[in-house]
């Protein structure tokens, strides 16, 4: 058996280049090798483009995936034809096109893997660690490139380097939240034309870029230059991220071949984690996104794989109630407790029937708080409210109780898009509240400046509100609803003004 490396097809600029990358099985040995070998000469070593070099002891559960036998024969430069990251003493995070034949569809044999741990594939000796087993998502499409993750289970556990959290639904959403920094790394190529690889890994500082520029076709601006996204034919956020970096002088930030598998780190010291694994890309750093494994979204295979340890929840949740006609949403904030909850269940009970009335929600990698909402109930009512969390592995106590009485209020409406906010003006377009229990009275937009002075109110019409001559500052602006019962306010949203 032999491989094809990453390293040495990565030649062309296919459209979906985790296709060309996979380590095939050596049937295809074809012409791979002559391009290699030329490509090869008098290179230095691989990695991302427009990257920097690491800190002394920067990352040190980044690792490459080495082909055994280019080991033995060439050396771990040669070898290397992925990345990945240690997530606990005994696994490996990494593609599963890394491990994927996409041909046939078969996974990579553990014992032609060698796992290295090094900064420096051309270090005089290189420690390696060997894989007792591989595993893939049962999700991954190699076509869609959908849910591209694998575990390496490793025949040795590694006690002496510090291994990577992976990001969970628990975490908070910030950490992929449109804009947010991130980390990348890996020993892939330096430049898309030129097959230059390093020696030493190289780190790349990158933008998370929002959803709708990652399967919506959005545009999304980094540093001055403005990326395409990629559409919804091409990329899907249930399990993928996209993100690109830009530097000082405008020079696009990317991974590309040989980067695959590699870790996305987001956060900062205790809080940092792995939110992606380099996927696929169209070139490498063109005005298009990396785009990353969603690891969010593979916390039940990690589980499943020990690549994540969960336990079972110890702290109850803490709730809030966000009141609605005949029902009550429960928003939970969750302690980290090092359980991965799997359901979030809270109860009702009327005060004078002894009642009981539940709801369950599941775990949401968009949101901060996961939440359900409990249904047909009585307004002006006053409900005693209890929560727990689970997984398979057992129930945390019950929450305090906290009341709450459903309310014949308007549903609060929503500001849906900011049309405008400059030349002194905002324009929004309104999402309008239902009625609920008594026919609305009146629907306003309502703005007032962040920084105090007073707000200014006009009139909902149809689904439009425009507020002119407005001071050049931050608003902070709802829509307000307004029934025989009261009113309902929209979540706040803050809008520039500028002249
Ligand atoms: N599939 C590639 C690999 O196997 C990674 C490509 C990433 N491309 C990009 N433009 N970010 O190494």
């Amino acid at each position: 058996m032999g491989y094809r490396l990453a390293r040495r097809l990565a030649l062309g600029t296919a459209t979906f280049v985790a296709a060309t990358l996979t380590i095939s099985a050596l049937g295809s040995a074809v012409a791979a090798p002559v391009a290699t070998g030329a490509a090869r000469l008098g290179a230095s070593t691989p990695r991302i483009v427009n990257g920097d070099d690491p800190a002394p002891g920067d990352l040190p559960f980044l690792v490459a995936l080495l082909d055994a036998y280019d080991f033995e024969d060439e050396g771990a430069f040669q070898a290397q034809f992925c990345g990945g990251a240690l997530t606990t003493s005994t696994t490996v995070v990494t593609a599963a096109h890394c491990v994927v034949d996409d041909e046939t569809g078969a996974v990579t044999p553990p014992e032609d893997v060698l796992v290295g741990f090094t900064r420096n594939l051309k270090a005089p000796s290189v420690r390696t660690g060997r894989v007792s087993a591989i595993q893939v998502h049962p999700s991954y499409d190699s076509e869609e490139v959908t849910f591209d993750i694998a575990v390496l289970t490793l025949a040795e556990p590694v006690l002496d380097i510090t291994p990577i959290l992976p990001m969970r639904p628990t975490d908070a959403p910030a950490l992929t939240a449109a804009g947010a920094l991130a980390t990348v790394a890996g020993w892939g190529k330096l430049s898309a034309t030129k097959d230059n690889f390093p020696d030493i890994f190289k780190v790349g500082r990158l933008r998370i870029f929002p959803n709708e520029s990652c399967g919506g076709g959005a545009k999304f601006i980094i540093g001055g230059i403005t990326f395409d996204g990629f559409g919804s034919g091409a990329a899907a956020v249930e399990s993928m991220l996209c993100a690109a970096g830009v530097t000082a002088n405008q020079k696009i930030i990317d991974s590309c071949q040989g980067d695959s598998g590699g870790p996305l780190v987001g956060g900062e010291g205790a809080a940092m984690r792995l939110i992606g694994l380099v996927s696929w890309g169209e070139d490498c750093a063109i005005t298009k996104p990396g785009v990353y494994a969603r690891v969010a979204a593979m916390a039940d295979f990690l589980i499943s794989t020990n690549a994540l340890v969960s336990v079972a929840p110890i702290l109850a949740p803490t709730i809030d109630l966000t009141v609605l006609n005949t029902a009550l949403r429960v928003n939970f904030k969750v302690a980290d407790d090092g359980s991965v909850p799997s359901s979030y269940t809270a109860n009702a009970t009327d005060p004078t029937t002894g009642q009981v009335f539940t709801c369950t929600g599941q775990p949401r990698v968009d949101l901060q708080y996961p939440f359900c909402t409990i249904t047909q109930l009585m307004n002006n009512t006053s409900y005693s409210v209890t929560a727990s969390i689970s997984n398979s592995l057992g129930t945390s106590p019950m929450s305090t109780a906290v009341t709450g009485t459903p309310l014949g209020v308007p549903t609060p409406g929503a500001i849906r898009k900011v049309w405008s906010s400059y030349d002194r003006t905002i324009a929004v377009v309104v999402r309008r509240s239902f009625a609920n229990d008594a026919p609305i009275t009146s629907t306003t937009l309502s703005c007032a400046p962040i920084n105090g002075g007073p707000a200014r109110t006009t009139p909902v019409r149809g689904d439009w509100a425009i507020l002119k001559k407005l001071r050049p500052t931050y608003y902070s602006c709802v829509i307000i609803a307004t029934n025989a019962l009261g009113s309902a306010a929209s979540a706040p949203k803050l809008i520039r003004v500028t002249r």
